[in-house]
């Protein structure tokens, strides 16, 4: 559905433009760039497993990462896009259902006109703040300026101590505390989100779409061990306190 006020069809859009902005249109989007975020986030889980494997295993793994150059800013500016048009249709999505009657489209489109919505821009912004906290924490180096200094050697060549710095970085209770809570608004949003995504899809089947929803919430709550078990096997069991360090 087109509003009459859309630019696009004040000046004869095409095919395209009219999809893009059509209702279907901007939660497809929504969609796909939520299925490519979670596959970043399912990829980013494995590599930093390689934490338990020991200081080499994670410290090559990010070299390799590092050594990528140009392909590595090709995926962080790629990544940054897909962020970004999840956010941006997300808003048009939230202005389209706040101009609609929620009485009209209250059976018809629970997921964008309930408190359930407003949870998901919350816990969506809040995300946002962490993943910003996490880049200036682990990427920039800003947070703790002695995280940029951390080298070691691998296979004779000096690199990035990421082993070190991970372990220093979770052996501060206020930052593992920082993650436990940004991890797991992360899960919250992933788990209604996913659940969101197959009513998108269109799977109307009552006892399919909950099969899926279920299976969507299992996948972000293993997705939040996962990743919660690395700030806490440093902090509570004292994981790179030993030998390595
Ligand atoms: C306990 C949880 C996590 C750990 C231990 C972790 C670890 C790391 C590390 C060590 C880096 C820096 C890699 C390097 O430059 O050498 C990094 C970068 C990054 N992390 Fe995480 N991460 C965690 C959770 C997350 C989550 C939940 C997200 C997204 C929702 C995320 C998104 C990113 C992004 C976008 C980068 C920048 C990648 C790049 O540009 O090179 N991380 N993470």
């Amino acid at each position: 559905m087109i509003t009459s006020s859309h630019p696009a069809k004040r000046n004869g859009p095409c095919a395209a433009q009219l999809w893009i902005f059509s209702s279907i249109g901007k939660k497809t989007i929504v969609a796909a760039t939520g299925i490519l975020l979670v596959l970043f986030v399912i990829g980013h889980l494995l590599g930093n497993f390689t934490i338990y494997l020991g200081p080499d295993a994670i410290n090559a793994y990010a070299e390799k990462l590092h050594s990528l150059g140009p392909v590595l800013w090709a995926i962080r500016l790629g990544l940054l896009g897909i962020l970004v048009l999840h956010i941006y249709f997300t808003m048009l999505l939230w202005k389209e259902n706040r101009a609609a009657r929620p009485a009209r489209y209250l059976a018809s489109d629970p997921v964008g006109t309930t408190i359930f919505a407003r949870t998901m821009r919350l816990s969506g912004l809040i995300v946002l703040a962490f993943v910003i906290f996490h880049l200036a924490h682990f990427t920039a180096r800003v947070v703790d300026p002695s995280f940029a200094s951390m080298r070691t050697k691998l296979d004779g060549r000096e690199v990035h101590d990421v082993y070190r710095m991970v372990v220093a970085g979770f052996s501060s209770g206020p930052v593992v505390l920082v993650y436990v809570v940004g991890l797991f608004l992360l899960t919250f949003h992933l788990s209604h989100g996913i659940g969101s995504l197959f009513q998108t899809l269109g799977i109307t089947n009552r006892r399919i779409r909950h099969t899926y929803e279920l299976a969507g919430r299992l996948l972000a709550w293993a997705l939040y061990a996962g990743y919660v078990s690395i700030p806490l096997s440093i902090f509570l069991l004292g994981l790179g306190k030993g030998p390595h360090q």
